[in-house]
């Protein structure tokens, strides 16, 4: 392995007893009960999840596995927006408040169940105006305010497959994942607003298009007054469209096995992967997780503090928490604006009770100091939950003394864009554990093994793998099936998540790190590949390397290794031209933090750079098998 890990933390097993109140109130019940349930008879599981929502046609099967294909809910038909909207609005639910927004200057706006349903089904009818169709793919890149939600649900309502954005991509990434997935239409704003300053996405969007022949439209919400100029008949007004259409929208039928949206996420080439989940497996795990693992009751108010934009804001703002029934609230505040008490403030005037964030964010809140969250109230808080990448057990303490004031479970939620919904956490009333992200939730078999597919002991690191098909599991990757073909073949048989890990003797598994070339930089996956290659477009660079560097905050910092091309001489304006130019190509997410110019870069005989070798030598550590180093 070559990723390290403090054997202490495995052997010495340190835990926190939630209140048993916990699990006596939970729909999920006992944790081993309902775990032996599904292992009885897992399509009886699923089948008794799926059978809660509304279905326009039951399935004749409840799946078909012809490895390494999956289809779950065969031949049935639904649309997932009657069961994350009209479900509600036909029943209590109707006027419960679905989403609450604030925005940065105290402004907050409110939707039921109702108005939701009505604004979604106007924005379809719009969408159905310029021409959109079933399958037809829609690219929504904006800021999160409630229109990114309402975009969202309206593509689900007629059956257009999203390909949502996340709006702190540049120009390149962007005009990627449009030409991709052949976007005919795209859905902006002209601004984002962050921490107090105005920024522009429609300019983004403007240069993004400029070589993408599928584009017909862009759709654009205007922010700022006096509002911008749009370009005729390309651009559209958001408003405009939705003006004189019709708040009633047939909901399309859709089969369960139709696609549902594409997400791109990075892989270890630098062309990243449009991720595709189908409509009814991923309803039903993220409505599944929703209600039974983060255990949404009809008086919480959960927060998500993820864009939509990213996988957990798809499962756990939109689809699964609205499938649940929830209230949900957003905000695009960030959580040191106006000041470190943002979002402490926040959960106090909301009474949020599920607050589910980032390890990042959690330690950027460590660093800020607990004087902050000391100041507000946070009583509410029922359940904290974390996400996207390791929560280190210091900040797993702080996070559960300071906020969860010694009593509020964490849920250390482990998965994937392309697992479509959480897999591995610690079940709400089981033993926490620091450093432990849990033990598969029913309905999951995973485990930690070899390169061979072996079962390791505890305590010794190895693949985490997941062993049987599950409902939302990624159905193949947008025209490019071979590379879904790879993470079931890895290691033959079972799904390889490219994360390593190490099981204790509870059988509570330990998130280590990617065993890729992939970087999680605040929670964000940032393929090396994809920044070298830009790095590489760069005039002046003849080669790059890109690694990750531990970094207090935000979990990895990216370092950048750049042979310039004969003639160029390295300087620091050459450096800023460097890091401004990756800014414009992938965004403000994917900047590397390092530059360093060097002359050579360790490279294998048949040319492929090491990476990690120049890992190894920046953190002063043994390099391991150097054999195929040619120098
Ligand atoms: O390495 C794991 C890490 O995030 C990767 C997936 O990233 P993405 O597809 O962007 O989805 C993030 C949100 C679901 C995983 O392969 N990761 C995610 N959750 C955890 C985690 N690592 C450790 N602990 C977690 N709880």
């Amino acid at each position: 392995m070559t990723e390290d890990f403090d054997v202490r933390l495995v052997t010495e097993a340190k835990y926190y007893y939630p209140d048993p109140q916990y699990k006596r109130n939970s729909w999920m019940g006992d944790y081993q009960t309902a775990y032996k349930n599904f292992l009885a008879d897992p399509d009886a599981f699923w089948s008794t999840m799926a059978q809660e929502l509304d279905w326009i046609r039951p399935w004749d099967a409840v799946k078909e596995w012809k490895y390494p294909y999956a289809k779950w809910f065969t031949n049935a038909k639904l649309n997932v927006t009657l069961n994350c909207l009209d479900r509600h609005v036909n029943d209590h639910r109707r006027n419960k408040v679905a989403l609450i927004w604030k925005g940065e200057e105290g402004r907050e706006r409110i939707f039921t169940y109702q108005s939701l349903l009505s604004s979604v089904n106007r924005f379809a009818n719009a969408l159905k105006k310029i021409g959109i169709k079933k399958g037809d793919r829609v690219c929504i890149y904006m800021p999160l305010v409630p229109e990114q939600v309402i975009a969202m649900l309206a593509c689900a309502r007629i059956g257009a497959v999203h390909s949502v954005v996340f709006g702190g991509f540049g120009a390149a990434a962007l005009n990627m994942r449009i030409n991709d997935a052949e976007a005919k239409v795209v859905v902006t704003a002209d601004i984002t607003v962050r921490r107090g300053k105005a920024i522009q996405l429609k300019t983004i969007v403007e240069e993004a298009i400029i070589n993408a022949p599928t584009v017909e439209h862009v759709v654009v919400l205007r922010r700022r007054k006096p509002m911008v100029d749009l370009q005729d008949p390309i651009e559209i007004d958001f408003d405009e469209i939705m003006e004189g259409v019709s708040d009633e929208c047939p909901a399309e039928t859709m089969d369960a096995e139709d696609p549902f949206f594409i997400l791109y996420t990075s892989g270890s080439t630098g062309k990243p992967k449009g991720i595709v989940h189908a409509c009814g497996g991923y309803m039903v795990g993220t409505y599944y997780t929703s209600k039974y693992i983060f255990d949404i009751k009809d008086n919480d108010i959960f927060w998500c503090t993820a864009d939509p934009g990213w996988i957990t804001g798809h499962s756990y703002i939109v689809y699964g928490p609205l499938a649940a029934g929830a209230t949900i609230f957003i905000t695009e505040l960030t959580p040191d604006y106006p000041d470190a008490g943002s979002y402490w403030k926040l959960i106090e005037q909301q009474k949020i009770t599920i607050f589910y964030t980032a390890p990042t964010a959690i330690r950027m809140f460590m660093k800020m100091g607990e004087s902050w969250p000391n100041k507000y109230n946070l009583n509410s808080l029922r359940i904290i939950g974390s996400v996207g990448e390791p929560l280190n057990p210091e900040a797993f303490e702080w996070y559960y003394h300071v906020i969860g004031k010694d009593k509020t479970p964490i849920l250390d939620t482990w998965w994937q864009t392309e697992t479509g919904m959480l897999l591995i956490t610690t079940v709400l009333g089981e033993p926490l554990r620091p450093g432990f992200a849990g033990k598969p939730i029913p309905g999951i078999i995973a485990d930690v093994v070899d390169k061979n597919g072996k079962s390791v002991p505890p305590g010794t690191g190895g693949f985490l793998i997941i062993k049987a098909p599950w409902p939302s599991m990624l159905r193949t990757v947008y025209k490019d099936d071979e590379r879904y073909r790879k993470y079931w073949y890895t290691i033959d048989g079972v799904y390889t998540a490219g994360d390593l890990a190490v099981k204790g003797k509870d059988g509570y598994i330990m998130i280590l790190g990617r065993s890729d070339d992939i970087i999680i930089v605040a929670g964000h996956n940032i393929g090396t590949a994809e920044v070298e290659s830009a790095l590489v477009s760069h005039h002046a660079v003849a080669e790059a390397a890109v690694i990750g560097k531990p970094d207090m905050v935000k979990g990895n910092s990216i370092k950048a290794f750049v042979i310039l091309r004969v003639g160029n001489q390295q300087s620091d304006k050459l450096m800023q031209e460097l890091i401004y130019h990756v800014r414009n190509t992938l965004g403000p997410i994917a900047v590397p933090q390092e530059i360093e110019f060097v002359e050579k870069l360790p490279k294998t005989r048949s040319g492929k750079i090491m990476r990690r070798v120049l890992k190894a030598k920046e953190l002063g550590m043994d390099p391991g098998d150097v054999s195929t180093l040619e120098e």
